[in-house]
C-alpha cells in the first residue's frame, strides 16, 4: 500500500472511531455527526507527507504502548504513518514551560493548513509526552477529542476528570482548558467545527 493509502485508511479507521460517539445523549452525540458529515468527503490533498523528525515522535512508541484494546486498531493504522504525520508545535515558547516546545504538538491531516485542505473542518492528532502539562488554551473552534491512549487528567471550565482511551471530550468555543500527563504519553483524536477553524488556539496565561 503507498503512504497516500494508508493515510486514506488512517481517516476511515478515525472516522469509525468518531462514530461511537453518535451514541453519547447532547452535545458529543451532536457534534460527532456534525463532524462526521463535514469529514464525509475527504476533502483535496493540496500538502504533502513527508519525514518528520519532530522531537515530540520520540513518544509516538510509548504512547502507542499505552493504547487499550479498544483503540488497537487505530493505533495499528497510525503506525505505518506515524513518522510522515505533520508533527508541529505551533504556540510561542514559554520561559515559565522550559521545553514545551518538544514535549507536546499535534499533526493535522485535514485543515486550513494541512496536506488535506478543508476550510470548514480539522481532523489530527495531539501527542503530549509524559509528566507534561499542556497549559490552560482556548480557541474560537468547537473541539472534540477521543483519547487512543494514556490516562491524562483533563480540565475544561475548572472540572478536572481522568479521561481513558476509548473516552470523548468535548471543548465548546472558547472554553479554557488543560491536559495532564502522569507516567505515560497522551495520543488523542482531535476534530475543529464551528463558524472559524482557521483561528489558531492560543494560551490564556490563566
Ligand atoms: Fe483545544
Amino acid at each position: 500500500m503507498s503512504d497516500l493509502n494508508f493515510i486514506l485508511k488512517l481517516i476511515d479507521v478515525a472516522k469509525s472511531h468518531l462514530q461511537r460517539g453518535k451514541a453519547h445523549q447532547g452535545a458529543i452525540g451532536d457534534e460527532t455527526s456534525r463532524v462526521l458529515g463535514l469529514l464525509q468527503t475527504v476533502p483535496p490533498l493540496t500538502g504533502v507527507f513527508s519525514p518528520n523528525t519532530h522531537p515530540l515522535t520520540r513518544h509516538l512508541e510509548a504512547a502507542f504502548g499505552a493504547a487499550s484494546p479498544a483503540t488497537a486498531d487505530l493505533v495499528a493504522a497510525i503506525r505505518p504513518v506515524a513518522s510522515i504525520l505533520p508533527w508541529t508545535y505551533g504556540y510561542e515558547k514559554r520561559d515559565d514551560f522550559p521545553g514545551l516546545e518538544n514535549a507536546m504538538g499535534w499533526a493535522e491531516i485535514i485543515g486550513p493548513e494541512a496536506p488535506f485542505r478543508s476550510q470548514s473542518v480539522c481532523l489530527g492528532l495531539t501527542l503530549i509526552g509524559p509528566e507534561t502539562l499542556y497549559p490552560a488554551h482556548a480557541h474560537p473552534a468547537v473541539e472534540l477529542y477521543y483519547v487512543i491512549a494514556g490516562n491524562a487528567q483533563w480540565t475544561a471550565a475548572g472540572v478536572t476528570h481522568t479521561n481513558p482511551p476509548g473516552t470523548f471530550i468535548l471543548h465548546p468555543s472558547e472554553v479554557i482548558h488543560t491536559m495532564k500527563t502522569g507516567g505515560e504519553p497522551l495520543l488523542a483524536l482531535y476534530t475543529w467545527s464551528g463558524t472559524d477553524v482557521k483561528t489558531t488556539s492560543y494560551f490564556t496565561h490563566e
